[in-house]
């Protein structure tokens, strides 16, 4: 059975811990090296990663190809439109082909079903680059950074602000998972997925959804958010007048524990959901959040190869 990433629960918290603490080793390994240059054991060489997408990516596509050069194998990148799956060839049969030629399939699409599809038919394992549902790899990176800044998941104070998309749904998972708190502020209509919410009080986590921006970030130690309007979400101009409330800035953040970090999984709509003096200011970790999706996407290939 071929391991699939279609969720952090595919892993599970014990996993997921030690995907981050592969990650932090392998980070630390190659301090200095040349981008390219291989990890010592190149554990992948040999290895190839197809990576399919339905919607534009810069981080997911970067990250994953530097990740199998890392790892000593190589990657794909097959824009769908320019495949055979844009003139309607079925996932089933895009999944037989494809299992034939490639180690691993990452794919990012509009409709979680269709992952679900394509990890049916797949022989070899199946990542989830992110769905309208949810973004499992980005969450590894974003708790590799709130570790990496010497925080302890358990027990973790988080608070989401904004719409309740595909990343908060994942960083609600991992609160079950991992066992930390997460408040979610938001407008009404916005929330997250109930499924994701019940799943994760279920596994331990605690999960507090308010309208109250102050009320999310109280005692907060870490402050998330992301775009009010995600890719393919009809409706835009609606979410932006319903999300102002929810916009990160200097005062909000002063509201959230002292040093606080602020993370976002990019790209930012800067003086939307979130100001310019917070994105660039002392308590941001996003740029080392962004860097750090390249090695935790190493961890989650390692994992879904049987090398971890
Ligand atoms: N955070 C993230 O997934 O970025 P991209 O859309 O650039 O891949
Ligand atoms: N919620 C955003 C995340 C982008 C990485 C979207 O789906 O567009």
């Amino acid at each position: 059975m071929a391991k699939d990433f279609l969720s952090l629960s595919d892993a599970g918290g014990d996993m997921v811990a030690a995907m981050i603490n592969d990650a932090i080793d392998r980070k630390a390994a190659r301090k200095g090296w040349a981008k390219a240059r291989p990890d010592a054991d190149a554990p992948l060489a040999g290895h190839v990663l197809a990576m399919i997408f339905e919607k534009n990516s810069t981080r997911t596509r970067v990250s994953f190809d530097m990740a199998m050069r890392q790892l000593g194998g190589s990657a794909l990148i097959l824009e769908a439109g320019s495949t055979q799956i844009g003139r309607g060839e079925s996932i089933a049969d895009t999944a037989r082909v494809l299992s034939r030629m490639v180690d691993a399939i990452m794919i990012r699409t509009d409709d979680h079903a269709k992952i679900e599809e394509l990890a049916h038919y797949a022989e070899v394992p199946v990542i989830n680059g992110l769905t309208d549902l949810s973004h499992p790899c980005q969450i590894v990176a974003d708790l590799l950074t709130v570790v990496e800044r010497g925080f302890a998941l358990p027990g973790l104070q988080l608070a989401w602000l904004g719409d309740g998309n595909n990343v908060a749904n994942s960083l609600i998972e991992a609160a079950g998972l991992m066992k930390f708190t997460i408040r979610v502020g938001g407008p009404a209509g916005y929330e997250p997925d109930a499924g994701f919410v019940a799943r994760a009080r279920a596994a331990g986590g605690e999960v507090i959804l308010t309208q109250d921006a102050r009320e999310a970030v109280a005692g907060a130690q870490v402050v998330v958010t992301d775009t009010w309007v995600s890719m393919g979400q009809a409706g835009g101009e609606v979410h932006v007048a319903a999300m102002q409330p929810y916009q990160v800035d200097g005062a909000l953040m002063a509201a959230a524990a002292p040093d606080a970090m602020f993370l976002h999984c990019l790209p930012a709509h800067r003086n939307e959901e979130v100001t310019d003096e917070v994105m660039d200011g002392p308590q941001s970790a996003v740029w080392d959040e962004a860097e750090n999706r390249l090695h935790a996407q190493k961890s989650v290939l390692l994992w879904a190869l049987g090398k971890l």
